[in-house]
């Protein structure tokens, strides 16, 4: 094996291994944020990246992909239906993200994470060379931690936490609490997307384990384990570049001219019940029979990745969310005039960036999301200041892009009233929001994000 002073654990790798029915195999970007973010911090540090290729079964050997060494981990298939689709993402998703769906509490799925979580510490513990950083990411790992110490006492630990971290009320429902706790407890530095978080981690590590605390320092162990937020931000680099190459604008004015110089609402998600979809889809039906918006000059596309599709709870979304947008369409939609264009796919950043380009309203409307890239994506984007953004108040975002159209997105009257505001804004009022917002997320860019991150987690904090 090769050493590396500088590893990253995540379940997933940024490409996922996709084997058709006829057996032949190739590779995907991988869906979502995390991948997002990380991908160009190893491209530029140079890191080995140990996590799951996505192919259920299958064993493969470590390799090299677009500037980062990855190193592939197991998992049977068994495994993916207890551990991924199962604890993580049927009990630990919907738990963290406010039981907006409720969490379903097996002992078999916990068991299957507590495995699969040692073999991510094992291979992390192999790969580390003396005294290296280990940056461990997300829900999926939050016992590797712990494990990785009592393997490997020599390594610097780090975590970060992508979404939302609950309050002690709901954290509490857990029937492993603690030892989700302890699991994290096994870091030197827990980091947190915003504030308020990283006090729900300390507050209730003071309620569950006792744990002596000093403002957001947790003494456990003979150790200090500071909690702390770290913001994660986009690429603002890659994304200039693409919206400054010919063929992206050209592809956001084909876009345009396509959907007959409508005014486009436009939605970019992982189909997914934390994201809000039913709530705008319905405030902007509604527009339609208040007569606010016609067919034909106003259209809404919604671009949904398809994701976890094994879940239950993401099957009974798809269905809910096609109905509605048949209904809509059927209600509302005139010949060659639909009023929602719904796009069950995945689309690569040059054409995201087009889609980007071409939209006046993003909407972006998540009942709950850690950080929400799509957002701060959008801004990074719209170099010709011109666009606008409804934002959640609920998403992880909202503390930053204080210049977005800020909304709560169970309030329907509300969102739709936004959705108006938004789309009538003076180009003037469009740039001096998007200026300001420009300048929040330009300045704090995933670089910043990591920077920040890694040199926290490098001071010496000994007690
Ligand atoms: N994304 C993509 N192709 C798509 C849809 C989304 O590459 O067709 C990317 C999007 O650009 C963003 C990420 O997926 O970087 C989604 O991140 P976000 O934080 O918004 O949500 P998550 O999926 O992590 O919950
Ligand atoms: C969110 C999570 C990531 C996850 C991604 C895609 O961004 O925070 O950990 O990788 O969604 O979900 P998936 O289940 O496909 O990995």
């Amino acid at each position: 094996v090769t050493r590396s002073e500088f590893v990253v654990v995540a379940n997933r790798l940024p490409v996922d291994r996709v084997v058709a029915e006829d057996g032949t195999a190739s590779w995907r970007r991988s869906p979502g944020g995390l991948v997002s973010a990380i991908a160009p911090v190893m491209r530029s540090r140079k890191g080995t990246w140990i996590g799951w290729h996505g192919a259920p079964d299958e064993v493969l050997e470590p390799f090299d992909e677009d500037g980062m060494h990855l190193v592939p981990v197991k998992q049977t298939a068994e495994e993916v239906e207890l551990y991924y689709e199962g604890f993580s993402n049927a009990t630990l998703w919907p738990l963290y993200h406010d039981v907006i769906a409720p969490p379903v509490y097996d002992r078999a799925m916990w068991d299957a994470y507590v495995r699969v979580n040692q073999r991510f510490a094992e291979a992390a513990a192999e790969v580390a060379a003396d005294g290296a950083i280990v940056w461990i990411q997300d829900y999926q790992l939050q016992l590797v931690p712990k494990m990785l110490r009592e393997l490997r006492p020599d390594v610097r630990i780090g975590f970060f936490l992508h979404i939302p971290f609950p309050p002690l009320e709901l954290f509490w429902q857990l029937p492993w609490r603690r030892r989700i706790l302890e699991g994290l407890l096994g870091a030197d530095l827990v980091g947190f997307q915003l504030p308020g978080a990283a006090s729900n981690f300390v507050r209730l590590c003071r309620r569950l384990l006792d744990a002596r605390y000093l403002k957001q320092d947790v003494f456990w162990d003979d150790r200090i384990v500071r909690a702390r937020a770290f913001p994660i931000s986009v690429d603002v680099h890659e994304l200039r570049k693409l919206v400054a190459r010919p063929e992206v604008r050209e592809r956001a004015e084909e876009i345009r001219t396509d959907l007959g110089d409508a005014t486009i609402f436009l939605g970019v998600d992982r189909l997914d019940y934390t994201k809000g979809i039913a709530q705008r889809l319905q405030a902007f039906g509604e527009l339609f029979e208040d007569g606010n918006l016609k067919p034909g000059q106003a259209v809404f596309v919604q671009i949904a990745t398809p994701s976890r599709e094994r879940v239950e709870q993401y099957q009974l979304l798809r269905e809910q969310i096609e109905q509605q947008v048949g209904r809509i369409n059927g209600t509302h939609g005139e010949l060659g005039f639909p009023v929602i264009h719904y796009l069950h796919t995945s689309y690569d950043r040059a054409e995201l960036a087009a889609l980007y380009l071409a939209a006046d309203v993003m909407v972006v409307t998540p009942l709950r999301d850690g950080m929400n890239l799509v957002a701060k994506e959008y801004v990074a984007c719209r170099d010709d200041m011109r666009g606008t953004l409804v934002l959640s108040e609920f998403a992880g975002a909202a503390a930053e892009l204080k210049r977005a159209y800020q909304v709560n997105p169970y309030d329907i009257d509300g969102l739709k009233e936004t959705l108006l505001t938004a789309l009538n804004a003076e180009p003037m009022e469009q740039a001096r929001r998007m200026r300001s917002m420009r300048k929040r997320v330009i300045e704090h860019d995933v670089d910043r994000w990591a920077h920040d991150f890694l040199a926290e987690l490098e001071q010496p904090h000994n007690l």
